[in-house]
């Protein structure tokens, strides 16, 4: 499947890894040290992919566009550092997190040189609406983990609230690399505002899809387990659970993880709940209805090729194990 994904930008691929890569040195012991183990699991790419694709479709993978689809994955990069520090998660890509390896300190301060690297590396494409978006992104990302830790003081488990953070903290991102590189590649405003709603549909899939993972102890996903919860996150098969149950008992249990003061019993409890009142299908189902309506989008591109590895990228995401 990845191979049907990289096919029609495999050259590409290897140029945009040595931009990438070539961003992750400095002299500064400390800062080098992390860079360095930060360079040593790259993770899945899907951000970077997304843009080569979409310029392709546009017509031309120029430097302009590996320098965005570096900018947009170091912006990622450092969502996820800054993510394990306000998730006090050890593990990210089945190595130490940064705040684990050194410690919150100097997580908050690699991810903040990553942002500006991100910044230095959209200012080389040379186009301001490149900028532009990648700023509004940074404020989503932002936003998007704000309204998360706000949603703990809800006391309803409306499905929207949801919806809106996925929007923002994962969605917002595959948008503007499909919007990006659909511009810097030079395709026509129609396909470049097709590909930014596809990415957005794939990035709300990709959210729910990592979402779900958190309900099955059968994965290893390079990250912990049964975190959500833990973290006060109540994500959409849950919702659906309680939403579909009028049972009292597991709206206070709900409540108590949001406030942070649920036992592990009672997380195992809501787990199991999620799962036999069929919360994890639901999302599944959700998810489907998301990606069928992506699928329909890439019926209007011009590239066979591209079209083939969209799809598959799409798939991807949706029935990713990892
Ligand atoms: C993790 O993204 C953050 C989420 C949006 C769930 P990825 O799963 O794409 O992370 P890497 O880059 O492959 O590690
Ligand atoms: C991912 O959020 C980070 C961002 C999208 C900014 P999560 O906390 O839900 O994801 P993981 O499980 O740590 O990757
Ligand atoms: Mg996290
Ligand atoms: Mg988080």
């Amino acid at each position: 499947m990845i191979d049907d994904i990289r096919k029609p930008i495999q050259s590409e691929l290897r140029r945009y890894e040595d931009v990438f890569r070539a961003t992750l040195q400095a002299d500064n012991p400390l800062l080098s040290a992390a860079l360095a183990h930060l360079a040593h699991k790259l993770g899945k790419m899907m951000r970077p992919t997304l843009v080569l694709l979409c310029a392709k479709e546009g017509g031309a993978v120029t430097d302009a566009v590996l320098h965005a689809a570096a900018g947009l994955e170091l912006l990622h990069t450092a969502s996820l550092v800054h993510d394990d520090v306000v998730d006090e998660s050890l593990l990210r890509r089945g190595q130490r997190s940064v705040n684990a390896l050194f410690d919150n300190k100097a997580a908050v301060l690699v991810g903040d040189y990553l942002t500006s690297t991100a910044l230095q590396q959209i200012t080389l494409t040379g186009t301001l609406e490149a900028v532009q978006r990648t700023a509004w992104l940074g404020q989503q990302l932002a936003d998007g983990e704000l309204l998360q830790l706000n949603n703990t003081h809800l006391t309803t488990f409306a499905e929207d609230a949801y919806y809106e953070v996925i929007a923002k903290k994962t969605a917002a991102l595959f948008a503007t690399c499909a919007r990006l590189g659909a511009r810097l590649g030079g395709a026509d405003e129609a396909t470049v505002y097709r590909l930014e709603r596809f990415g957005h549909l794939v990035g709300l899939c990709f959210q729910m899809r990592d979402d779900i993972f958190d309900f099955d102890e059968s994965l290893n996903v390079g990250k912990p387990k049964g975190n959500d919860m833990q973290e006060g996150k109540l994500t959409l098969p849950v919702l659906f659970a309680l939403n579909t149950c009028t049972d009292a008992h597991f709206h206070h249990i709900a409540l108590r993880v949001r406030a942070g003061e649920a036992t592990r019993l009672e997380i195992q409890e809501l787990v199991d709940f999620t799962i036999s009142h069929g919360g994890v299908e639901y999302a599944e189902q959700q998810m489907q209805r998301l990606s069928a309506e992506a699928l329909d989008l890439l019926s209007g591109l011009q590239n066979a090729e591209v079209t083939h590895a969209l799809t598959h990228y799409l798939d991807y995401v949706v029935q990713r194990t990892v």
